[in-house]
């Protein structure tokens, strides 16, 4: 990449190439955008975002733009979104969310909206959700999660509801978890984590399970176990732990159904990538990335390569991209 940098976005555009966004570098918080090109192996830079922005989201619509949502430039926090229009390489502002957040999650849902939830602005941690509508560029409540949260992980099940999962409110680690029905924005809670856990990730399965590992526990303990919640039970157990703890780090599902992990931080940075198997409920360490990386970004590719961009280690913030 041109810019070295950490907690950007990275998204997948219709034509395949990959769209990075802002995050923070060495000369604060940027707007610049640069977008990879598969096909060539070749980054070029596009229209920068109105607003400099890190620790925001961005979705692909299905309309083919990309929406980006909230966060902070370090003095202020952000309810203003912006759509990027591959075709035209430019941005332009879109009605904004009824609240200024950072540490969101952000999920496309199959019906083409987009369910914004929890967060963090100055003072509060945040328990409401909104939904965008792209036909109208304008958003509506969502209701209000069960508990505030930031720094949690969100999933799709299978039919259409979206899990959120643990995450941090004051000093608490949550190991709650609950979905929404984004059709009537009820939230209900369901079976907890046996491990509270915050800056995680949370996969969901080929076989309609979803997948949490690692993440930061209680105290400084930095887990390398992983949990499976059952959509039908509601429950969640324990699966295979991974061979080395993590948090900060990426999880990505392939094409054949294994979700590769990548890099993080425990006691140092982490170059280790290992793969789950969902048959076997195991964890193997696969090949190791050329750098030690944390707050990078993954995204699958087309023909199933794993894109990893950018993040910091211990040398600073990071230009390097590298593919699985
Ligand atoms: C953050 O954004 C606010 C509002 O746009 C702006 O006034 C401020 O200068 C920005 N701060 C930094 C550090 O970029
Ligand atoms: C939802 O939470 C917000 C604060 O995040 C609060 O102002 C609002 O009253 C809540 N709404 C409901 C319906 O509980
Ligand atoms: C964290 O662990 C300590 C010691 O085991 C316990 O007292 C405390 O309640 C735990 N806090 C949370 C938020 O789980
Ligand atoms: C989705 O599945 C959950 C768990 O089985 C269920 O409780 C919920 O009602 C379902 N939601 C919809 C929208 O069908
Ligand atoms: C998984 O790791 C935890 C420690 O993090 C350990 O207590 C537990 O026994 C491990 N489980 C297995 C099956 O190895």
């Amino acid at each position: 990449m041109s810019t070295a940098r950490h907690w950007h976005t990275a998204s997948i555009l219709a034509n395949g190439s990959v769209l990075v966004t802002g995050g923070e570098t060495s000369s604060g918080i940027v707007n610049s955008v640069e977008s990879y090109n598969p096909l060539t192996g070749i980054w070029a830079t596009t229209g920068s975002m109105n607003v400099g922005r890190y620790l925001h989201t961005a979705s692909t619509l299905a309309n083919g733009l990309v929406l980006v949502t909230g966060g902070y430039n370090s003095t202020s926090y952000f309810n203003s979104a912006e759509l990027y229009n591959p075709s035209t390489g430019a941005w332009t502002m879109t009605g904004s969310m009824s609240v200024a957040r950072y540490y969101h999650t952000a999920s496309t849902l199959t019906n083409g909206l987009v369910l914004i939830t929890g967060g963090q602005n100055s003072a509060s941690v945040l328990s409401d959700a909104e939904l965008y509508h792209s036909s109208t560029g304008t958003w509506s409540t969502a209701g209000n999660l069960s508990v505030a949260r930031y720094l949690h992980a969100a999933a799709i099940l299978a039919n259409g509801s979206v899990l959120v999962t643990g995450g941090k409110k004051d000093g608490a680690y949550l190991d709650s978890t609950e979905f929404c029905n984004p059709s009537t924005g009820i939230w209900t809670i369901t079976g907890s984590m046996n491990v509270g856990r915050y800056l995680h990730t949370a996969s969901t399965l080929v076989n309609g399970l979803v997948l949490v590992a690692g993440g930061q526990g209680n105290g400084t303990s930095y887990l390398n176990g992983a949990e499976l919640y059952n959509p039908s039970t509601g429950a969640w157990t324990m699966t295979g732990n991974m061979s080395i703890g993590r948090y900060c780090h990426t999880a990505s599902t392939l094409p054949n159904g294994q979700v590769l992990v990548t890099g993080g931080y425990n006691n140092g940075y982490l170059n280790s990538a290992e793969l789950y198997n969902p048959e076997t409920g195991t964890w193997t360490l696969t090949g190791s990335m050329d750098v030690a990386r944390r707050y990078h970004t993954t995204s699958t590719l087309a023909n199933g390569e794993i894109l990893v961009t950018g993040g910091s280690n211990s040398g600073g913030y990071l230009n390097s991209a590298e593919l699985y």
